[in-house]
């Protein structure tokens, strides 16, 4: 069946999308990427150029691999074009009338077969597949920032996808060359329900003035051997996807450990939203500022 599989679908060329498209492009399928407009779809582009070209520079790719990998992709600000894909990978921003906007559009477009992904890290999968009239077909297939780089894809499943639809999503995070798990539909999944508290702890130490930003991620980085501290992290995955699970997990189970910490709501309420944004705890800033709670 996976065999079968030629077309993928990427409706959204955001950081995480623009990567996903990336990751199924060079695993040999051909790729059609979806915007909401043409300076929606330009930016995509550009997240895939840079990427592209740092694997060329870097001597990971030849010239004529990059060249065959972008004939593999197209690009389109029409949803209509994506009538004859096998699997679609939504990564549009986390809000679920944007989901609904766009399930609802993609259980009208595309032909029966055809599989539904969400890279959402932090809605609910089983909600996002009762927008549509095939939630046997709907997964969650959530990738990690930065996702050409980062080998986990949490393959996840819900009380209504067919047992069918998870092994095929399953065997298409092999062929691309990541290593999946299978989860279920439960705030913040496994990897962001651990790592996205973390990140909140870290900022409560923060806004507490307890140490600096840089006291913090080193100390984080020498101690536990990783490869960047929890507040560059925030900046790297956005402190609004970092909001949003902590108030998923918090609605989920009320227990005081997943308050969002103060400061993280302040900055989203700001519009810092981390490197995206170009403004976050490091981006933006060469100074730390003194927190002031
Ligand atoms: N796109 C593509 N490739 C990238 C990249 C990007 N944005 N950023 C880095 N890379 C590649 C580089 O080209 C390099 O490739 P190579 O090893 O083949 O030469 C490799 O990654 C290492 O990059 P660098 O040498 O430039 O820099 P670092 O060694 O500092 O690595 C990092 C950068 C890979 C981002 C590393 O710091 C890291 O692994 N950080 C942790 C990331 C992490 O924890 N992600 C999970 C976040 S949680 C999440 O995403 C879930 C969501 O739902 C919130």
């Amino acid at each position: 069946m996976v065999q079968e599989f030629k077309k993928v679908g990427v409706v959204g060329l955001g950081t995480m999308g623009a990567g996903i498209a990336e990751v199924f492009a060079r695993a040999g399928f051909n790729v059609i990427g979806v915007e909401i407009d043409q300076a929606a779809l330009d930016r995509g582009r550009g997240h895939l150029d840079k990427s592209l070209g740092r694997a060329v520079a870097k001597g990971k790719l030849t010239e004529e691999e990059r060249s065959a990998i972008e004939e593999r992709l197209t690009f389109t600000t029409s949803r209509e074009d994506l009538t004859d894909a096998d699997l679609v990978v939504e990564a549009v921003p986390e809000r679920m009338d944007l989901k609904r906007d766009v399930f609802g559009d993609l259980d009208r477009i595309c032909k029966p077969e055809t599989i539904l992904a969400t890279n959402t890290s932090s809605l609910s999968v089983t909600e996002i597949a009762a927008l549509t009239g095939r939630p046997e077909k709907v997964v969650g297939l959530h990738f990690f920032n930065p996702a050409p780089v980062m080998k986990l894809a949490e393959v996840i499943t819900t009380v209504s996808a067919s047992a069918e639809t998870v092994d095929i999503v399953t065997e298409m995070a092999k062929r691309i060359g990541k290593t999946p798990v299978t989860v279920g539909d439960r705030a913040g999944f496994v990897a962001n329900a651990l790592l996205v508290p973390y990140i909140n702890d870290a900022v409560r130490l923060y806004e507490r003035g307890v140490a600096t930003r840089e006291e913090i991620d080193e100390s984080v980085k020498k101690a536990a051997g990783l490869p960047m501290g929890p507040l560059a992290l925030a900046d790297m995955v956005g402190i609004d996807v970092c909001l949003a699970v902590m108030d998923v997990l918090w609605d989920e189970y009320r227990d005081p450990r997943y308050a969002a910490a103060p400061l993280l709501r302040r900055m989203v309420a700001a519009g810092h939203y981390g490197r995206k944004a170009g403004r976050g705890f490091y981006a933006g800033r060469d100074e730390a500022p003194e927190p002031r709670p």
